[in-house]
């Protein structure tokens, strides 16, 4: 490991996903947005400081189908290389819908009842790791910094030595890391943790994923040691050692702050109020996805309006679901139980110039996006299980008025930075979120100030770049001096 400063070395980005993807639309191919997190939190960084990005194009690989010609305009203006991994139809079924999204995605996010855990799964998530590891191995030098992100990548560092290809690198979870019981229960546990030893930093969003990995690794190899203490520690685990750390991923918050002041935005946010007769407005933005509580939110502001008869009329909730993994069954359903649950509550409690509740079903601009965070008096956030959940960071960096309430479920990885001064709730406990809601519906304005500024503050200091910085100084430099606990 050599001692260089975070900036020098160059960055190449593995990931699943890439900031664009292919999709078929009326037979033609289209380039697409990439959708969440992982694309939101990557592509400020490669844009700021170049390198490379190496991912599936989103698509499978189809012989009509020239990816380099589609992406071609996206690469020149990218300001970093991006280099694709083609997938078949059958690896992209059993590698992605199968092993990432029927396996570690519910599992990891203690959804275990939903897990199918085919060995073809298993064998496809290998065979597709090796491929993008020789990709890897192909397209960077041993001076390249290797970061890879997210769970369906677990494997790179294991298939690079294997191949004798050496590099620095580096694996960063943005999904939680669930706890011994939970873990345990997945058939190839050992291949997988043993995996993860082979890189020289592993980062996650808190603390507390940090420690269920490290109690994990205890269970599986007893003899596993971690010297150390705050952010970053020092694993030994029989002649291999490595580094674990908790590094909450963030936003690049001048840009979503930036863009709310801008007037056109500012005029669109005000659209929205208006066109809601400026009744209060309560937000939800998410992946549709059944982490999110999206059923569970919906139920909530249904008892809000049957409890307290005095927000019938006077409040609206927005929610915006951008569509994910739609070939899923698991996915289509969920679809459905959230239009029925809008149309029950609008049809309770609709009345000639008032719907309730406004449900869309699409990925927005930004710009629309951020008008309708700094338009919203809550940001209502109740994953059941989350990484990190950078909209909980969106809504605070767009409101530049200091007056909104940020509730967020306690489950979310946020809540470990931002528990102080949002309102924290049980996803589950759709009373209690009634209840929330109607108290920060009544909160004073000097208090919504003063918590939505200190807030604002800590998302602005642990911005994306202080995540870069952190996690790129943790993998590099020999020392670990600098690396204080996690500030709340
Ligand atoms: P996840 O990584 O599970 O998708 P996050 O909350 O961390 O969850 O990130 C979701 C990202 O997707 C955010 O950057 C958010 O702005 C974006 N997003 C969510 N819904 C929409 C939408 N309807 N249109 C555009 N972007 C969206
Ligand atoms: O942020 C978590 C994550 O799983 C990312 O890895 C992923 O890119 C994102 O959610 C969206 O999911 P998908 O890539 O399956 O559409």
């Amino acid at each position: 490991m050599s001692d260089t400063q975070p900036g020098l070395q160059r960055l190449v980005v593995v990931s699943n996903r890439l900031p664009v993807a292919l999709k078929k639309v009326d037979d033609a191919w289209a380039v697409k947005q990439g959708a969440g997190g992982l694309v939101t939190a990557m592509a400020p960084v490669l844009k700021n400081r170049g390198g490379a990005w190496i991912g599936w194009a989103g698509a499978s690989s189809d012989p009509d189908m020239d990816v380099d010609g589609l992406l071609s305009d996206f690469c020149s203006d990218a300001g970093y290389d991006l280099a694709t991994v083609p997938l078949t139809k059958q690896e992209v079924d059993d590698y992605y819908f199968g092993f990432s999204n029927e396996i570690i995605w519910p599992l990891f996010h203690d959804l275990q009842t939903r897990c199918r855990f085919h060995p073809r799964y298993w064998r496809a998530y290998l065979d597709v790791n090796f491929k993008f590891a020789e990709v890897v191995a192909r397209k960077s030098t041993p001076d390249d910094y290797i970061w890879v992100q997210d769970y369906h990548l677990m494997h790179q560092a294991f298939f690079l030595k294997s191949m004798g290809v050496k590099r620095n690198t580096g694996f960063f979870l943005h999904i939680p890391f669930p706890p011994p019981d939970i873990f345990m229960k997945l058939p190839w546990r050992w291949k997988v943790i043993q995996a993860l030893t082979e890189y020289d930093l592993v980062g996650f969003q808190t603390v507390q994923d940090r420690r269920n990995f490290m109690g994990c690794l205890q269970r599986l190899m007893p003899e596993a040691k971690a010297e150390g203490r705050g952010a970053v520690v020092t694993v030994t685990v029989g002649n291999r050692r490595f580094r674990l750390g908790a590094f909450p991923i963030s936003i690049d918050y001048n840009q979503f702050s930036g863009l709310a002041k801008r007037p056109e935005v500012a005029q669109q946010a005000f659209d929205v109020k208006e066109a809601l007769r400026h009744r209060k407005i309560i937000l939800g933005v998410d992946r549709l996805d059944y982490t999110k509580g999206i059923p569970e939110r919906i139920q909530s502001f249904h008892t809000l309006l049957r409890r307290y008869p005095d927000m019938v009329g006077k409040v609206n909730f927005i929610q915006i679901a951008v569509p994910s993994r739609e070939e899923v069954d698991e996915y289509k359903e969920l679809r459905q139980e959230i239009e029925q649950l809008v149309g029950r509550v609008n049809g309770e409690f609709s009345f000639p110039g008032w719907v309730p509740v406004h449900y869309h079903y699409r990925s927005l601009p930004h710009e629309e996006l951020v008008a309708y965070y700094s338009a919203a008096d809550i940001g209502l956030v109740t994953p059941l299980r989350d990484g990190m959940n950078l909209v909980a960071k969106e809504y605070c960096a767009c409101n530049n008025s200091g007056s909104g309430v940020l509730v967020l479920s306690e489950f979310a990885g946020a809540a470990a930075q931002l528990q102080k001064h949002a309102y924290l709730v049980n996803p589950y406990d759709m009373e209690g979120i009634a209840k929330a809601l109607h108290r920060a519906l009544h909160w004073g304005r000097d208090e919504r100030k003063a918590s939505m500024l200190k807030l604002r503050e800590q998302v602005r200091k642990n911005n994306i770049f202080w995540w870069v910085d952190s996690f790129l100084q943790a993998g590099i430099s020999k020392k670990l001096d600098d690396f204080p606990e996690i500030e709340t």
